[in-house]
């Protein structure tokens, strides 16, 4: 169990929230769907490519804090498939910050022993953010720390439809294919391995999924908090955790 010193000022708001979570119960995987960056920037009159940018710097905050929490997984839903119907523009600045955070913190995430994988139709995004990306998973393929997925151009439906076109490839010609458990299509999933998520955070106040997860959240805990994703801190990942542990998780039996 990691050690959680180092994560709050004695005396902060942050050390009173960490005192109160049980590191016994941890959750193993979150995941965050990052929301509220164009109304962050609209309600202090800044272009909506200011809101991205800081909502960077919660990505950059929210990745480190996790690792020291020792969480075993931390998926980020940075790009869905339907982020293509914004302006060209927004989409074209999306990418580049994406490239920017990648070859700014790839080498802090080495050190800090994270895995790096971006899940999702990654063969669909243009080849310099595919080399950056590439490069990223070379470079931290071996750490054996926190894995940190990265969800870009990923829908819950597309990853479904490619694990079930997966599995038809494996299995041969049409009507040879053996009858399909929940386990097969676990194994084809783009989180194949990885445990579900424990707890599914959305930022921003909107009570919706948006095609994040389909299959693996079925027995995730929801959190949503209506803090803005550049406004998200530590504070509010801690508060995420308190919240998760007061839950009793039932899986559908008594
Ligand atoms: C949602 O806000 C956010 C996104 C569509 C993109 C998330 C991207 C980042 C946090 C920055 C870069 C990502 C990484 C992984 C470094 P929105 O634009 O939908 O906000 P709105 O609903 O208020 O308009």
């Amino acid at each position: 169990m990691a050690e959680f010193e180092g994560l709050a000022e004695p005396g902060s708001v942050e050390a009173e929230l960490l005192r109160k979570i049980d590191r016994a119960r941890m959750p193993r995987h979150i995941a965050v769907i990052m929301d509220g960056n164009g109304r962050w920037a609209g309600l202090r009159n800044l272009p909506r490519v200011s809101g991205h940018r800081a909502g960077m710097e919660s990505v950059r905050e929210i990745v480190e804090t996790s690792a020291k929490l020792g969480l075993e997984v931390l998926t980020l839903y940075a790009f869905s498939v339907e982020n293509w119907k914004r302006p060209r523009s927004e989409v074209r600045m999306l990418m580049n910050l994406l490239k920017e955070y990648v070859r700014r913190e790839i080498k802090h995430i080495g050190e800090s022993n994270i895995r790096f994988r971006p899940i999702g139709r990654i063969h669909e995004l243009e080849p310099s953010v595919q080399r950056v990306l590439e490069q990223a998973v070379r470079s931290t393929r071996d750490n054996s720390g926190m894995l940190l997925y990265v969800a870009l151009n990923y829908g819950g439906r597309a990853e479904l439809v490619d694990a079930f076109n997966r599995m038809r490839r494996r299995t041969g010609r049409a009507g040879t294919m053996r009858a399909i458990t929940e386990e097969m299509l676990t194994q084809h999933l783009y989180t194949a391995g990885a445990p579900d998520p424990d707890l599914l955070i959305r930022t921003s106040g909107e009570m919706r999924i948006s095609n994040f997860l389909l299959w693996q959240i079925a027995y995730s805990e929801i959190h949503v908090t209506p803090t803005l994703w550049p406004d998200f801190r530590r504070r509010h990942l801690f508060e995420a955790i308190v919240d998760f542990q007061q839950r009793s998780r039932r899986y559908g039996g008594l």
